[in-house]
């Protein structure tokens, strides 16, 4: 099989390393990629969202496969833009139709799915310009803390929690009226705040049946336990302890069942991944998001602990016969710590030589954000490597990729020493 990829970061080199080890590959290349990607295939110099080009690669190149990793291209289209194809539809596609990955693009939409579905998620309201003055009383109406989500994709940024009630009001005119996050926030939901711990639930369907992957915390904040400002993801690890075996019941029943349901009730394509972003209250699980894509940071330690050849896997969710598939696990915990330039998710300098990545034998070195120059590796991004371990358990898993850190260099080099703590 031939095979492109999709996208350049840490979740497009942990996907192209499991590629690589597939036994029906026959040519793998990664559009961008990074300096990571290229150990495994080819590079090729297109953007995962110009269909144009990328339609044009798939044909000269006789591509079977194209494996979409970011949502951008998703929400766009790409799916529905292979299908109304002829010369395109016969290539497989990894990822939902532009409807489907409304999950995603749409937090609107998704609430109004899982109200259909009754899954459990806050309590919302959605408010336009016009509806702002009940979204001001559905406000004065709560108790805060206020959770105020731009509609749309806002690179990650686009939620506002608030605890006073007049900032939130401020917040919400700013969103709706002055465009704070462009058109992303047209509209914006308005929810209820859930107090607990989150976790990351991730399936992979054909739109009739699915495969449970196997769960991931990730660590949003820059810094130490949890604080200042919203990144990426700063680590990662798998499997999350308080997920037991009475909670992911809880989740199958309740959320990943009457999702996959619902899809198919309402005839929505749907062939690629479900990412649950879920919240743990009292044991109870919330879905406080869908992502139409895998997660990053999430995807360097649930890949590596799949055992599955994942391209008879996309193999099967292509040509509906995902059931019929056999899914196997790496007993292993896996964990994986992010090395971000200085300064990020604020500014932050590119093209700096990255030391030490040859000398790293007991992790393996994700490329988040790297570009090669020669046989050097340069840093080109926020977030730069994702040095994932296994372990016997989390605790192995995290000294190891800890172990690896000390010995990688970059001029700024900067990294959480908290990953997994709070669960352990
Ligand atoms: P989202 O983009 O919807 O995942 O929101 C970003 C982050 O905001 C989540 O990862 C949560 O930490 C937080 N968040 C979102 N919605 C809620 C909620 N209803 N209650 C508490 N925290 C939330
Ligand atoms: N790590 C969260 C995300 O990929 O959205």
């Amino acid at each position: 099989m031939k095979v492109l990829l999709l996208g350049s970061g840490g979740r497009e080199h942990a996907l192209a390393w499991k590629i690589a080890q597939s036994s029906i590959l026959d040519e793998l290349f990664i559009a961008p990629g990074n300096a990571g990607t290229k150990k495994h295939g080819k590079n090729v110099d297109l953007s995962p969202t110009d269909f144009d080009a990328i339609k044009e690669f798939v044909i000269s190149q006789q591509i079977d496969m194209v494996i979409v990793g970011p949502e951008e291209p998703l929400v766009n289209g790409i799916y529905d833009y292979f299908q109304a194809d002829e010369q395109l539809k016969k290539v497989g596609i990894i990822g939902p139709s532009k409807f489907g990955a409304q999950l995603e693009g749409s937090k609107d939409f998704a609430k109004a799915f899982m109200a259909r579905h009754a899954i459990p998620t806050a309590k919302y309201g959605t408010f336009t310009a016009e509806t702002i003055s009940q979204g001001i009383a559905f406000l004065q109406a709560m108790k805060g803390p206020y959770v105020l989500k731009a509609d749309g994709l806002a690179a990650g940024k686009g939620v506002l929690i608030l605890s006073d009630l007049e900032e939130a009001k401020y917040e919400l005119k700013s969103m709706l009226l002055d465009e704070k996050f462009g058109a992303a926030s047209s509209k914006v939901v308005i929810e209820q705040f859930l107090d607990g711990i989150e976790l990351s639930v991730f399936v992979l369907t054909d739109g009739e049946s699915f495969k449970l992957l196997p769960e991931a915390k990730d660590y949003k904040r820059i810094g130490e336990g949890d604080t200042g400002l919203n990144t990426g993801g700063m680590g990662a690890i798998s499997p999350v302890p308080f997920a037991d075996a009475s909670f992911m019941d809880k989740v199958h029943n309740r959320i990943i069942v009457p999702t996959i349901k619902g899809l198919k009730t309402e005839k929505i394509t749907y062939k690629g991944f479900v990412f649950f972003g879920l919240i743990s209250v009292k044991g109870d699980p919330y879905v406080i998001e869908y992502n139409c894509r895998m997660g990053d940071p999430e995807t360097e330690v649930v890949i590596p602990r799949l055992k599955s050849d994942i391209l008879d896997l996309f193999e099967g969710v292509a040509s509906n016969t995902l059931s019929e598939r056999d899914i196997q696990f790496i007993d292993k915990s896996a964990a994986t710590v992010m090395m971000v330039s200085g300064g990020y998710p604020g500014d932050y300098e590119k093209g700096k030589s990255i030391f030490g990545l040859n000398g790293i034998v007991d992790s393996i070195v994700f490329h988040a954000g790297t570009s090669a120059d020669g046989p050097s590796v340069l840093t080109a991004g926020g977030r730069v490597l994702a040095v994932t371990s296994y372990g016997k358990n989390l605790e192995v898993a995290l000294e190891k990729s800890y172990d690896s850190i000390s010995k990688i260099n970059f001029d700024g080099a900067y990294y959480r020493k908290d990953i997994g703590q709070d669960v352990l």
